[in-house]
Formats: structure tokens, sequence, C-alpha cells
């Protein structure tokens, strides 16, 4: 005598609503009628659901996520329940490949998909491979369609050969940026010339300063990765604009924090945050005018700088498989934010539709950070990290670069902490990726990209003046005996 179950185990058990399981029931769900109410079979009910490929309606079972509420029996049956493999997925695709690709670059596609052996592999993981080999393509033909007149193909290689050295590129960020390939670098960290404020660096007026600035910051655009992330930090310092009156006097507080935020939007980037850290105690007695505690005598120190998040989203129109079933049928259906694209799978047998019977909704985003984590526990950021950054003011000290007899230690008169690398490289990269900065001075961000085991690349001018200090900090910081050459150069001038 099986025992006899109520609807709302029904429900619990499969994760559907009311409405699902009264679809279900009309396709031939098992089940008895006992007076006005229902029930079912367990073993029935689960049988069923695994037989029938087109009729599993899962709300929540999601690719990666490891749903609570299915089983995971339940889960392998229902996503396995259709045979695919690389070559129908292919071929079912075709009439939308034609739609968007060159004969020779579906012949390409096709090419790279005979690398693998998918006789054992599940379904998920046969749409997984099909969507990385149909996106590297899509990528490939925009970069070459992106490309500038400046473009080199040695630096290009230089940047993405041989991961295991930090990469030194001496020249004119600018410059450098232009040579390189669209959408190749996954971060951006950089700390830039506080206009003035260092001897290194200087500029007729602040306005020429932002200018170059721009151009630099468009041209990263171009150069950083799509739906990728820029971290800047920059102080608002205290000088002359050289602009309203070059007399000492003509000193004042330059906003180059919210300079800056003006232009990274005006060069298309998403603003995401300004973070500040606090650098905490200031020793300046400066602004306290020897404590003479009248109104307009006394003004807060200043003792923060900002650290700008910037986002890129370009709208790429591009249809991307659907996660679950491989599928280019699918619709754009909304941005979940200015740039970022989802879709809507129009596959009718697809393996998972929506309790109201809709297809399975999902944007490249959410894609990307599926796919790409793996649950690779070298991408694991760790709590300490996480509960340090957990607040968008963040109290950590500068660095000390002047030893007790007044000399420079670092040979750079403004690095910055490692913190800020540190934490821009582990929330924003996965293992492997391109992190670069292109005013890299001391060579920080580059050092700790490398120590966490991503490829490190930094532009600067100043070769003359920092080349034997950074490769100091380099051959000190890197354990030459693991990873080979500790570094490699370019000069690009
Ligand atoms: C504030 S420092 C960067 C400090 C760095 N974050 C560190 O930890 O050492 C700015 C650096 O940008 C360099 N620089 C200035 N203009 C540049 C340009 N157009 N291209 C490349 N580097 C530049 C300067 O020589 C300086 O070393
Ligand atoms: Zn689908």
């Amino acid at each position: 005598m099986p025992s006899y179950k109520k609807e709302k185990d029904v429900l619990k058990l499969l994760n559907i609503s009311r409405t699902t399981l009264w679809r279900l029931k009309k396709k031939g769900l098992p089940h008895i009628k006992v007076g006005d109410s229902v029930r079912y079979v367990i073993d029935e009910v689960k049988d069923w659901v695994a037989s029938e490929p087109t009729t599993v309606y899962q709300s929540s079972l999601e690719l990666v996520n490891d749903s609570p509420v299915i089983y995971d029996f339940d889960k392998d049956k229902i996503i396995n329940n259709y045979n695919i493999d690389l070559n129908f997925l292919f071929e079912s695709n075709y009439f939308h490949l034609k739609k968007i690709l060159k004969e020779s670059e579906i012949s390409n596609l096709k090419y790279s998909l005979k690398n693998y052996k998918d006789g054992d592999l599940s379904n998920q993981e046969i749409v997984k491979i099909f969507s990385k080999e149909y996106l590297k393509i899509i990528q490939q033909k925009y970069k070459i369609q992106t490309r500038t007149n400046d473009y080199d193909t040695h630096l290009n290689n230089f940047v993405n050969n041989d991961k295991n050295s930090i990469k030194i590129i001496w020249g004119d960020a600018f410059k450098v940026l232009r040579k390189l390939e669209s959408e190749s670098i996954q971060l951006m960290v950089t700390s830039p010339p506080y206009f003035n404020a260092r001897a290194y660096s200087q500029w007729d007026n602040i306005n020429l300063y932002l200018d170059e600035m721009r151009k630099i910051i468009r041209e990263s655009y171009r150069v950083l990765d799509n739906h990728r992330v820029w971290v800047f930090n920059v102080g608002d310092i205290f000088d002359n604009d050289q602009i309203t009156t070059k007399s000492v006097w003509g000193k004042r507080r330059i906003p180059l924090g919210a300079y800056f935020i003006k232009i990274f939007e005006e060069e298309g980037f998403e603003f995401v945050d300004n973070i500040i850290w606090d650098k905490g105690e200031v020793e300046s007695k400066r602004h306290m005018n020897n404590g003479i505690n009248y109104p307009l005598y006394q003004y807060p120190l200043n003792c923060y700088e900002h650290l700008l998040i910037f986002h890129k989203h370009r709208l790429d129109k591009t249809k991307i498989p659907c996660p679950v079933c491989g599928s280019l049928k699918v619709n754009g259906n909304t941005q979940s934010e200015i740039g970022v694209q989802s879709w809507e799978c129009k596959n009718p047998n697809c393996f998972i539709r929506s309790p109201h019977n809709r297809g399975k909704r999902f944007s490249l985003r959410t894609n990307l950070m599926q796919y790409n984590h793996n649950n690779n526990e070298d991408n694991l950021i760790e709590s300490k990290i996480i509960n340090m950054w957990r607040r968008d003011i963040v109290k950590f000290p500068p660095v000390i670069k002047i030893n007790q007899n007044g000399e420079n230690i670092l040979g750079h008169s403004a690095p910055f902490p490692e913190d800020i690398p540190n934490m821009a490289v582990k929330y924003f990269t996965y293992v492997g990726e391109n992190v670069m900065d292109p005013f890299a001075g001391s060579f920080t961000v580059p050092i700790i990209a490398q120590k966490l085991n991503r490829n490190g690349i930094g532009i600067e001018i100043n070769k003359d003046l920092f080349r034997k200090a950074i490769l100091k900090r380099i051959n000190n910081s890197i354990n030459v005996f693991e990873s080979g050459e500790a570094f490699v150069e370019f000069d690009a001038f």
C-alpha cells in the first residue's frame, strides 16, 4: 500500500506553483482524487517528472546554484533527459550562426568544437563548451573590427604570453593603450598623477592635465573587457590650478575625484561607487590656526582619498546561447542595467521553463559570473578581505616611504598601499586574467596581481627615474624560482 501525499508536499518537492501543478496534472501527472482533494504517490511523481522532458517546470532550478529544494537525482535526470552533443548544437543553431558569422568563422567554430570529446559529457557541460567557443569567435571578431591603426602585434603578444612574469611596458599610457587589443584587459587599477603634486609630472594648468587624462580614459574604455571594472584611486588636492591666478594665493581645494567621475561618465563608464579611503590620523597641524577657537579660523584636515569604481557595460546585442539548452533561438528581453542585455530562451524544447511556461531568462553578466568561477577555490575571496571592505568607508594607513633618516625607501614618491590592488584584484578578476595599471609607478598593482596568480601589467613613462627602483622592488617581492623570470620589459616609446 503506497503512502499518499498531499498537494503541498508535491509543490515543495518540485518547487513549483499551484498553477504549474494544475498544468502538469492536465499533462498526465499521476494523481488520484479523494473526494474534493487530490493525493499523490511521491515515487510515481518523481518517475513521471524525470520521463517527461518537455513538461519540466522548475522555477528555481539554476544551472550552477545548488538549489536547496531540488534533489540531486531529480536534477540530473531532468537536465540529461535529452542527450545533446556538440554537433547537435552546431546543427540546430546553424540557421542563427549564419545570420551573425561569416562562412569562415562558422567553419572555425565547427573546427574548434571538433577538438572536444563530448561522448561522456553532461548536457550542461556541452552547452558550456558550445557557448565558450561561440563567444570566443564573436569576441575575436569585435576585437579585429575595433583595432586602432597603432595596433602592435609584438606588444600584444608580450602582454599575453608568459603569464608568469610581470610585464613592464615603458612608455606613455595613451600611446601604449592605442597599441593594445580591444577588450583584452580584465581589470584596470591605478592611482594617476595628482596634477602637479609630484616633481615627476607637470602640466601648465589643470585643464591640460584633465584633457590628457581624458584621452587615456577614453582609450582605456576600448581596451578594458566588456562588463569589467576600473578602480581609480585619486585624492582631492590643494594646489594652484594655474588658470584663475598663478600667484601663490591661487591655491585652492581641487576636487579631482569629482572631475574624474564626470570624465569617466562622459567616456562611457558607469559610476558605481566612491569608496572613501580613510587615511587615519594626519600629522599636519595646518588649518588649525594655533588654536584660535573662533569662527572662520578652524577647518578639518583632509584625510581621505577616493577609490572610484566604474563599470564598462558596452551594449552588445549579440545573441548568446541559452545557458540551459544551448539554443541561439533567444530573444532580447530587457536590460537589467544600462548596457547589460538579457534574453529569454524561445526553444520550446528547452529543459527548463518557468512556472508560467516562459523560457529561461538570463543575462550575459550572470552567465559570465556563473560560468567563470567554476567553484574554483583559487578564486575564493577570504572573509577577512570581505569584512575589511564591507562598508564604503575603509580605514587603512598610507604607505610609509621615508625611513628615519629621511630617505625614500621605495624609490618612488607616491606609492599606494597594497590593500587597494589586493581588494581590486580579488573582487574583480579571476585567476589568470589580465590586470593593468597604466600609471604603474613603483608597480604595486602588477606585483600584487602576479602574487595572486593574475597577469600583472604596468605602463610607466619615467624609465630613467624609476627603472632601478622598480626592478629591485619586483625582485624583492616575487619568488623568482617558482615563476621563472620575475619580469619582462618592453620599450614602447
Ligand atoms: C601616483 S604615481 C602611481 C603610484 C603607484 N600606484 C604606486 O603604487 O607606485 C603615477 C605614476 O604615473 C606615471 N605617469 C605619469 N604620466 C604618465 C603617462 N602619460 N604614461 C605613463 N605613466 C605616467 C608617473 O611617472 C608616476 O610614476
Ligand atoms: Zn533554453
